[in-house]
């Protein structure tokens, strides 16, 4: 029996059980880490982005319908500039509705890309983006109501990465591709070598997870990396898995960066969790020439659930088979000799808003309404805010331009990746008491159960289509868990 085989505990065994009578997948050969092709903004001040669907083949012979921009699969890193204004164009090639959401940055609302931006199949969506942000890791995918799980597992997600002076003088390792690495993570199903959707009411529930995790598009990947300090860009680009990475031999790290950029000082930490949407960077020291691993624990959010005895099969498949090792390290002697550069403490200033002047409190409370979803509750039931399924018609909350506000964010059941668009927060208190170490830093997306407080400034204008707070989880979001603001 397949369960109690992967019961029996190695994450690898999950291929071999289904693979049985096919060919035997090789989960032993290393693929090397893929580094997206960089698309440079800075020349032209504009990039393009051709929406596209093709076939991938993560394991060889065994094509996968998949969906990328300007390929196959995930997209280039684009590259901005703070200060500049730049001219996208994203042409979609697909045959179905798509948008292209611009995650973190803090431009207006009809700009974001969200729900409200749809590119019609042949359409071409030309939006100016003033970038007038500090330097940091974003990320863009498909935000379209109702397809985003599928169209961000089939493929649509990539890096955005804001630059400017203040970051390029810190002498911060930055030679794309070599010792700076955008990193996207994301665990993806697999029957015989070919990339599967799992469906169903448990993945409705608790997200679509998969039993293999990939790192810009590969299996099994490994990185060869100079023997320096090298900056790692990490971006949960998973539909649902939250990761708990560390290092294989424990070594420690510097974490410089959150979704918002930079800490204004380094932190050592042993290990970082990483929910969906949400970015760290890091710098890690590999002058030691050893090879090491990043590696994850299993993902527990979602075994919260199947305590209550809901757990189906592929839950617990998922589940047990939570893969450990995220990333191989291969350091190996970097050509000319360059000292390791020094780590920086003092990294950014930022002026955060101030408590005080917050004008408004809200409340989300990010419901999974088991009651309406077993058909015993009144009326809808299902996921929602506040009780609220998301409706593009309706404006949940309208909020002053310019102002600051406190929002208390919690969720029923299991932790929820927040993430509101159009800001980055300060995370004020978490369960009534002060924030945990990784809760530092302007964010975009944060993990909530317990009671967060949240300080929010509302910096940009969303009077022709508003703004989206929803669960990063994309299942919950594209049933229902997300509301819409104004900003005005
Ligand atoms: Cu990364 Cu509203 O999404
Ligand atoms: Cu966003
Ligand atoms: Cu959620």
């Amino acid at each position: 029996d397949r369960r109690s085989l992967l019961a029996g505990g190695a994450a690898l065994f999950a291929t071999a059980a289904c693979s049985r009578s096919t060919p035997a997948i090789d989960r032993g050969g290393a693929n090397p880490l893929p580094v997206p092709p960089l698309l440079d903004a800075q020349p032209g001040r504009s990039f393009a982005l051709q929406v596209q669907s093709g076939t991938t083949s993560f394991y060889p012979g065994r094509p996968s319908d998949t969906l990328g921009y300007n390929g196959s699969y995930l997209g280039p890193t684009i590259r901005v500039r703070r200060g500049d204004d730049v001219a996208a164009t994203v042409t979609n090639g697909l045959d179905a509705d798509t948008t292209v959401h611009w995650h973190g940055l803090l431009i207006p609302g009809e700009l974001d890309g969200g729900p409200h931006q749809i590119i019609a199949p042949g359409a071409t969506w030309r939006p100016t983006l003033p970038i007038r942000q500090p330097a940091a890791t974003l990320l863009y995918h498909s935000h379209v109501h109702g397809l985003t799980a599928e169209q961000v597992y089939s493929g649509l997600a990539g890096a955005l990465l804001v630059t400017d002076d203040e970051e390029q003088g810190l002498g911060l390792p930055s030679e794309y591709g070599v010792d700076d690495l955008p990193l996207l993570i994301q665990d993806r199903q697999f029957e015989n070598g070919r990339l599967v959707m799992p469906g169903g009411m448990m993945v409705a529930m608790q997200g679509r997870r998969g039993d293999t995790i990939l790192v810009n598009g590969a299996v099994n990947p490994l990185a060869a990396v100079p023997n320096r300090l090298v900056r790692l860009r990490l971006v949960n680009a998973s539909n649902a898995r939250i990761y708990e990475l560390s290092f294989s031999d424990q070594r420690s790290f510097h974490w410089i960066g959150t979704e918002g950029g930079l800490l204004e000082r380094v932190v050592a930490l042993a290990a970082i969790t990483l929910a969906p949407g949400q970015r760290a960077e890091l710098l890690v020291d590999f002058t030691d020439g050893r090879p090491t691993s990043l590696v994850t624990a299993a993902d527990t959010n979602a075994s919260m659930m199947g305590g209550m005895g809901m757990m189906g099969r592929s839950a617990s498949r998922t589940d047990a088979a939570a893969p450990s090792t995220v990333l191989r390290f291969e350091p190996r002697p970097s050509g000319q000799a360059r000292a390791s550069a020094a780590v920086p403490s003092l990294l950014a200033s930022r002026t955060r808003p101030d408590a005080s002047k917050a004008v408004r409190r809200r409340s989300l409370i990010l419901n999974m309404g088991m009651g309406g979803m077993m058909g015993s509750g009144s009326g809808g039931g299902g996921l929602t805010i506040n009780g609220k399924p998301f409706d593009m018609n309706r404006i949940d909350e309208a909020v002053k331009l310019g102002s600051t506000e406190i929002w208390e964010v919690s969720g029923e059941m299991m932790r929820h990746p927040v993430h509101i668009h159009g800001v980055h927060f300060d995370v004020l208190t978490r369960g009534g008491g002060q924030p945990d170490v990784l809760d530092q830093g302007p964010r975009d997306t944060i993990l909530v159960k317990e009671p967060v407080e949240l300080l929010i400034r509302f910096d940009q204008p969303a009077k022709s289509a508003p703004f989206m707070y929803h669960c990063h989880i994309l299942e919950h979001e594209d049933n229902g868990m997300m509301g819409q603001f104004s900003v005005a």
